[in-house]
């Protein structure tokens, strides 16, 4: 089968989250599946600087207004992957981020920038004479592909099938109605039933209306999406399309995240021999200004600093973790105010709490393994991947039972086979019981040793997703035919 993924970031070309992860990483298990698969991205300025073997560009014709054009076949630096790159300097060749210009502000642009994103894929996927390969299935993700389907719609003929995955329901890409003429969607579309959403139109919802297929990152946030509480206000439309919908929990690149051969990490070890944990974690303290204390637990977080993240609540209860005698290290960014307040924290207990401002994939590898629990306590989590690197990194979670988050980690104390702590509630009282349970098994060196070694041999590979994924393809491409 022939698969175009669409994204708007793919790692280790550009990355601001987890999607990125997934989009580099999903492709190989297709293709060792035996299927052929391309990427298509934008051409960001880190893009066009570290794609691999460039060939012939296509000249592409209509640009929604950007100027000229172009598609560059071209390779994955790190590996054979195929990509496809959406070379279009207006829209794409800007300082700052893939979404924010560097005052972090969202591009006023956006809304065109991803429908020529969604446009181009569409034009791949109808064939027109653009390129002779033509995909049997369109895998677009989150709301900067939404509108895919729409075109595909639009030009009717003979198209391929398109999922659509929601890698996380809170970003919609909503824009006031009259953007629609520059993004060339028909004004049919603008209903009900379609694009509208609140008298603006959504990207996302878009996509949920008019892909063959939805699917999202994990069974639970399948059904949670379907509830007012996670759906962003787009639960009954969720709801609308469930005999379509899949949840399909994500896999983690275990090449790239594997203690036993991690360049990025004081010293390798493996479930057989973890000696080389305590090296990374008096690394770790070292690193971070922390006191080399071996026998204090160790609390590492790692991710966006944001509401749904949760970071409010750990920083809420860290009087109560630092009495328990926890060490706290943090990496992140985002919000203003929860930099602030994690720099304060950092400031007020030097030694025991180290805050790391920025982004830096080295030093989460860093932070997975030199860390002793790892915590995760988001509102909602569509999947979660930090978790998930925790657990082969021997690094208990500890995680708020929500989405993927309740899907990869199973609570010692529910199971004999348990690999980590969950906890309801999002309050630090909550979030202090679990911690004093961590604390308790952590006094029990034999016992923690046992979960940590079921933690580092779960099989959190791509293969289980890709061969899912390749039975909807499959259920969707009979339905066309
Ligand atoms: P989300 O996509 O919601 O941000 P995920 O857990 O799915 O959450 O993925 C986050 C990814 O981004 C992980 O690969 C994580 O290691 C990485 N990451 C997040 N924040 C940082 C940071 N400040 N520095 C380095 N990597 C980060
Ligand atoms: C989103 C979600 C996260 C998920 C990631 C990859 O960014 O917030 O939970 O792991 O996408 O699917």
């Amino acid at each position: 089968m022939r698969i175009l993924f669409v994204a708007s970031e793919a790692f280790p070309l550009v990355k601001t989250g987890g999607l990125a992860d997934v989009v580099g990483a999903l492709p190989k298990a297709f293709r060792s599946l035996g299927d052929e698969v391309r990427v298509l991205l934008p051409g960001y300025p880190e893009v066009m600087a570290h794609v691999v073997q460039p060939c012939l560009p296509l000249p592409l014709g209509d640009s929604l207004g950007f100027g000229p054009a172009r598609l560059i076949p071209a390779r994955m630096p790190d590996s054979t992957l195929d990509v496809l790159v959406l070379d279009c300097p207006e829209a794409f060749a800007r300082p700052g981020g893939p979404y924010l210009d560097p005052q972090g502000r969202d591009w006023p642009d956006n809304d065109r920038r991803f429908a020529l994103l969604s446009r181009v894929a569409a034009l791949i996927g109808i064939g027109g004479g653009l390129m002779e390969w033509q995909p049997d299935i369109i895998h677009a993700h989150d709301w900067q592909t939404g509108l895919i389907p729409i075109y595909l719609k639009q030009w009717r003929g003979h198209t391929p099938g398109c999922v659509f995955t929601i890698h996380n329901l809170h970003y919609q890409g909503v824009f006031h109605a009259h953007v629609l003429p520059g993004i060339a969607v028909d004004p049919s579309f603008n209903t009900v039933d379609g694009m509208e959403f609140y008298g603006n139109v959504s990207f996302l919802k878009a996509g949920l209306v008019t892909a063959d297929f939805l699917t999202t990152v994990s069974p639970t946030y399948a059904k949670e999406i379907q509830t007012p509480a996670y759906g962003c206000g787009l639960d009954g439309v969720v709801a609308s399309r469930s005999d379509q919908l899949r949840g399909i929990l994500n896999g983690i690149d275990q090449d790239i995240w594997n203690p036993a051969t991690d360049t990025e990490i004081a010293a390798p070890y493996t479930a057989a021999d973890i000696s080389g944990k305590a090296v990374c974690k008096a690394q770790l303290q070292a690193a971070s200004g922390l006191t080399p204390a071996p026998e204090a637990p160790l609390l590492g977080l790692l991710g966006r600093l944001v509401w749904q993240k949760g970071m409010d609540i750990v920083l809420d209860a860290l009087p109560g973790i630092l009495d328990m005698g926890y060490q706290v290290v943090i990496q992140g960014s985002g919000d203003a105010g929860l930099e602030r307040r994690c720099c304060e924290a950092a400031e007020a207990f030097p030694g025991r709490v180290a805050t790391h401002i920025g982004y830096d994939e080295s030093f989460a590898h860093a932070i997975e393994a030199g860390a002793d629990v790892f915590a995760v306590p988001s509102r909602f989590e569509p999947c979660g991947l930090t978790q998930m690197y925790a657990l082969r990194y021997g690094t208990l979670p500890v995680v708020r039972r929500t989405g993927g988050l309740a899907d990869s980690v199973v609570d010692v104390a529910s199971s004999s086979v348990g690999t980590g702590f969950a906890f309801d509630g999002d309050t630090a009282a909550d979030l202090l019981a679990v911690l004093a349970r961590v604390r308790s098994l952590f006094d029990h060196p034999v016992a923690w040793r046992e979960v940590q070694k079921r933690a580092m041999e779960k099989d959190f590979s791509w293969r289980a997703a890709a061969v899912h994924y390749r039975e909807l393809y499959d259920i969707v491409q009979k339905s066309k035919s």
